[in-house]
């Protein structure tokens, strides 16, 4: 992580984000199961449900009425966030309960949400996981583009595929704009930009850098391009039901590719498996799932396969050739 701070520990936590523009996509299910597999690989990890305003982790793992939550923290009830960590019947791994009256966080300064970043890191493990909520709010954005692993789910059906692209664009205006933060005229160029009818006709990334390398310049430009280059998200395509549908992270690969200079890796896919649905409805702790279900192992190997690029090995299975799309 964490262009935005400057004050890394030496062993702090890696940070995974789960997010993606529609919601009901899966990504507390997805969350949850890396969190699991992560934890049973050893590594001790706490799943957060960064949800703000619409939190349900603690549903999908089984709990009621969780006794502490996020907003215990940022409302000074406790003062660690280790104090407010609810252990799981997982050894490995330990909840930070989202809540859905969130207060006065849900319009946080961006000072305020890197502040909340910064304690997390801070937390006694070796991954954390944010389930992040719906939609493409600065909040969700904010803690998207601060973690390590960027996540984006996906499903295949041709709004969901939207969804991401709006997702992984508005990520990437949002990093714009947070550079852009000390200079004005800049700020207010990426803001007209963002604008996809605007009156200078700038319609990709690419014409942006272009437009500002113009008027400001290759030193403007091109530590833009840098830092854009260095967002990468990990497109999962999830409640795959066919292997046509597989593909679908495949799109978002390209035209990220092309219209926002963004190298983004389709990463795989997660079967559709009924029992998911059966074990929400029935109020059943989604960590219970049976290990040997195809949407289960699907999330193993996207698991190993991103750990092993942490080890600088190189992708398994996700190559930059041509593969057909759905
Ligand atoms: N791989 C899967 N197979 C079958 N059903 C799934 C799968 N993933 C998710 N689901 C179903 O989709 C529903 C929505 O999933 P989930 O709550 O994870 O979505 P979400 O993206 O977190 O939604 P929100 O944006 O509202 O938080 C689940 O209740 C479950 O029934
Ligand atoms: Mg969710």
């Amino acid at each position: 992580m964490r262009e935005e701070q400057d004050t890394k520990k030496d062993a702090a936590p890696t940070i995974w984000a789960v997010g993606g523009g529609k919601g009901g996509a899966g990504k507390s299910v997805v969350s949850i199961i890396s969190a699991f597999w992560l934890a049973r690989m050893g590594k001790r990890t706490v799943l957060i449900d960064v949800d703000l305003g619409g939190a349900n982790i603690h549903t999908l793992m089984g709990i009621k009425s969780p006794p502490r939550s996020i907003n215990d923290f940022i409302t000074r009830k406790f003062k660690s966030l280790e104090d407010i960590c609810i252990d799981t019947e997982e050894k490995n791994l330990r909840l930070i309960s989202g809540s859905s009256e969130v207060l006065s966080f849900a319009n946080a300064h961006f000072s305020q949400k890197i502040k909340l970043i910064n304690h997390f890191s801070r937390l006694d493990a070796d991954n954390l996981v944010l389930d992040l909520g719906a939609g493409t709010s600065f909040d969700v954005l904010d803690f998207f583009l601060a973690a390590d692993e960027k996540i984006v789910i996906l499903t295949p059906e041709p709004t969901s595929i939207q969804n991401a692209y709006i997702f992984v664009r508005n990520a990437v205006y949002r990093r714009l704009s947070r550079l852009s933060s000390k200079d004005p005229s800049l700020k207010a160029l990426v803001k007209i930009a963002m604008d996809p009818k605007n009156e200078l006709k700038i319609r990709t990334i690419k014409e942006l850098l272009q437009f500002i390398q113009e008027s400001g310049g290759k030193d403007v430009a091109e530590p833009l391009e840098k830092e854009i280059g260095k967002i990468r998200p990990a497109v999962i395509t999830n409640m795959v039901k066919d292997s046509k549908e597989k593909n679908a992270g495949r799109i978002i690969q390209i035209v990220a590719e092309r219209y926002l200079m963004t190298q983004s890796i389709a990463l795989g896919s997660v079967s559709y498996d009924r029992q998911i649905f059966r074990m929400i409805s029935d109020m059943i702790p989604l960590i219970q799932i049976d290990q040997s279900s195809q949407a289960v192992s699907n999330i193993y190997e996207i698991i190993t396969n991103l750990l092993g690029r942490q080890q600088g090995h190189p992708l398994k299975g996700v190559s930059r050739e041509k593969t057909p799309l759905p």
